[in-house]
């Protein structure tokens, strides 16, 4: 089963099927070189499954976790292309997460002006949410996702056996981009979310539906100057607590609680049994008036306040410029 992702100037597959890391010869090209981006805690298995797919395969691996999303590593990736003699008709494959496909997309965007990109994610964030958008980036002098650029892979393949090995805290962390996109977009994913009594049985069908969303979105607004901020529920305070956090909280868990902030209170209700639902935090235990520091690095946020993305019903959204006052004021 494949989903098209199409505006102006871009057009690509995203590409469901089990199995698919052992035949991914058959659904893209790989009859050239190819560099395989993958972490130390995605099991080493699935990228040697893609590399033995491909015709000559040079796997990086790099340590797990946000602290790789860094210029070593973009360097290390660039370096190996080098000097291997890769051309502008090599490509590069991102297998693992966020960490990984937003730093492989960054350095595919970048040699040669541009490469061929393949994203295969292997978490559920990534399958939900940071494969698809062509968004790429590293952290940068400690600021998260501030150097990079817009450029599309050339297809997605998702392959949800490999979330077998994912364990339950990420999964659901994943699950949380989900429920958001679910939240101010589609009613009826949300509830399906909410009455789901065996989510794993179905974690195939809530990627694929909060991918239509988010195809949808990126479709009519593909480099975020309107509708494509929506997919910021959750994240303007949600990042602030990311950053209190220190690394306590995964990204998915921040949005969750920074989700339940930016609701009514009838929204409220509903989304906090959900995530609960999911084992995932409501409640913000840091004081808003100590997260608003942060938020005024906020790439929406001026002098007198910051975009927000209010849920009002389900299945709804509007954008709420907040002032710095009312966003102190903000019960958790
Ligand atoms: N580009 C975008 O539009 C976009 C959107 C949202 C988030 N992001 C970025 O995504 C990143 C977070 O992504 P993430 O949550 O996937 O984190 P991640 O890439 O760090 O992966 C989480 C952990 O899971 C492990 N892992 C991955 N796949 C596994 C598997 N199948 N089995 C076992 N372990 C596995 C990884 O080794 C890592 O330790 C952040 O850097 C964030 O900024 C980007």
């Amino acid at each position: 089963m494949k989903i098209n992702i199409s505006s102006r100037d871009l057009s690509y597959d995203i590409i469901y099927e089990q199995g698919a890391l052992a035949k991914v010869d058959k659904l893209i090209d790989t009859d050239r070189k190819t560099l395989i981006l993958t972490d130390s805690g995605v099991p080493a298995c699935y990228a040697e499954t893609v590399a033995a797919h491909c015709r000559e395969a040079y796997i990086v691996t790099i340590p797990q976790g946000e602290q790789s999303k860094c210029i070593d590593n973009y360097l290390l990736i660039l370096k190996k292309m080098l000097s291997e003699n890769f051309t502008r008709k090599d490509c590069v494959i991102a297998v693992g997460g966020g960490v990984c496909g937003d730093l492989a997309a960054f350095a595919a965007s970048c040699y040669m002006r541009g490469i061929a990109f393949y994203n295969i994610p292997t978490t559920v964030l990534a399958m939900v949410d940071s494969s698809i958008g062509g968004k790429t980036a590293i952290d940068f002098e400690g600021v998260k996702n501030v150097v990079g650029s817009f450029y599309q892979p050339s297809a997605v393949i998702i392959d949800t056996d490999v979330l077998k090995t994912l364990d339950e805290r990420q999964v659901n962390a994943g699950l949380a981009e989900a429920i958001k996109m679910a939240a101010t977009s589609d009613a009826e994913l949300f509830e399906f979310i909410e009455e789901c009594k065996d989510y794993k049985a179905h974690l195939g069908e809530i990627i694929r539906r909060a991918n239509e969303i988010k195809k949808k979105v990126v479709e009519e607004d593909p480099q975020e100057k309107g509708l494509r901020k929506v997919l910021n529920f959750g994240h303007t305070v949600g990042h602030a607590i990311e950053a209190a956090a220190k690394g306590e909280l995964l990204h998915g868990e921040c949005v969750a609680i920074g989700m339940m902030l930016m609701c009514s209170d009838e929204v409220k209700e509903r989304l906090g049994k959900v995530l609960e639902k999911y084992a995932l935090p409501t409640k913000c235990t840091f004081d808003i008036k100590d997260l608003i520091s942060s938020m005024k690095h906020d790439k929406k946020a001026s002098d007198s306040g910051v975009s927000c993305v209010f849920v009002d019903r389900i299945g709804s959204f509007e954008f709420r410029t907040m002032s710095w006052e009312e966003l102190a004021s903000i019960k958790a």
